[in-house]
């Protein structure tokens, strides 16, 4: 993995005009990766909704989080199935505190490849932004590599599990999209965009869809949305564009359930391997049934 130092330019964010010095640190907000492979191709790990807490031995729904992440990390290590980077798809925290995005940083580390965020549902997005850099978590919310850019938006609302996406973070996405009309684009948020026929999940859906899936529409080179947030594999193409979503590595719940169900399946994480000329394929893996259940006889969380 290489970073390419040291182009500055200046780009407009929903942080205003500011200088973006593409080098290896970690308050940069675009990072230039390098395909090991010499074709070209790449791989990432998704890691998503781990829902840690910020003191050891927390349980959500009965499930170590800690716990069941670090499993999980421990058997992406054992696979050894080569990836460029983990992005990582929001609600990394599960009660706001700083203490849960270290115990984040510190199972983490376990990967020499770089870690990317974006903030979901359960995460304090500012604390987040402020604190993840110095933790040592890259803040960058678009990721170049080879012929494929992704970019990480964040549709969290204060205090509400519904996504929805500002006209700034669209803004961001266009502007990366006009910069790059060359590249592949992988859209990368934590609320599903899309409905997955559950009642309770399909009420925090992404709100406004609408707005992200009409602005993509007029970008042919987007070819992926990837999310988080249902605790369940979702993967089709719509007019062209796939999307995806994946299990938790902590609980999970149960497909075409109108009301909270929880399911037996263990934690889960996603590969996805992207090529040259805009190919996806992807693989989900869970540890075993069993290792980790949930208390069934809760009704929500
Ligand atoms: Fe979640």
């Amino acid at each position: 993995m290489t970073a390419l130092p040291g182009k500055v330019n200046l780009a407009k964010s929903d942080r205003g005009f500011f200088l973006i010095i593409k080098m290896q640190q970690f308050d940069q907000d675009r990072v230039f990766l390098k395909p090991d492979r010499e074709d070209g191709a790449f791989s990432v790990l998704q890691i998503t909704d781990t829902h840690l807490f910020g003191k050891p031995g927390s349980t959500l729904v009965g499930i170590d989080t800690r716990k069941s992440l670090q499993a999980v990390v421990a058997a992406v290590k054992d696979q050894g199935i080569p990836f460029d980077f983990v992005v990582t798809t929001g609600d990394l925290s599960q009660d706001y505190t700083l203490e849960s995005y270290v115990a984040f940083r510190d199972i983490m580390r376990a990967f020499s490849e770089p870690v990317f965020f974006l903030p979901g549902n359960h995460d304090d997005g500012p604390l987040m932004y402020r604190e993840m850099a110095g933790l040592g978590i890259s803040a960058a919310r678009n990721i170049i590599i080879g012929k494929w850019q992704f970019v990480l938006l964040n549709t969290q609302v204060y205090n509400n599990p519904m996504g929805w996406i500002l006209p700034e973070q669209l803004a961001y996405l266009e502007g990366c999209l006009e910069e790059h009309p060359d590249l592949y684009t992988a859209v990368c948020l934590h609320h599903n965009p899309f409905e997955v026929k559950c009642l309770w999940l399909d009420a925090h859906v992404l709100k406004n869809r609408d707005d992200l899936i009409s602005l993509v529409s007029r970008y042919p080179r987007v070819r992926l949305v990837l999310c988080g947030h249902v605790h369940q594999e979702h993967d089709f193409i719509q007019n062209g564009v796939r999307y995806i979503s994946s299990p938790s590595t902590s609980i999970q719940f149960a497909p075409l359930c109108d009301r909270f169900t929880l399911d037996a399946l263990g934690p889960g994480w996603r590969y996805l391997k992207f090529t040259p000329d805009g190919g996806i394929s992807t693989t989900v893996h869970r540890l075993a049934g069993g290792e980790f259940l949930p208390d069934f006889t809760v009704g929500g969380y």
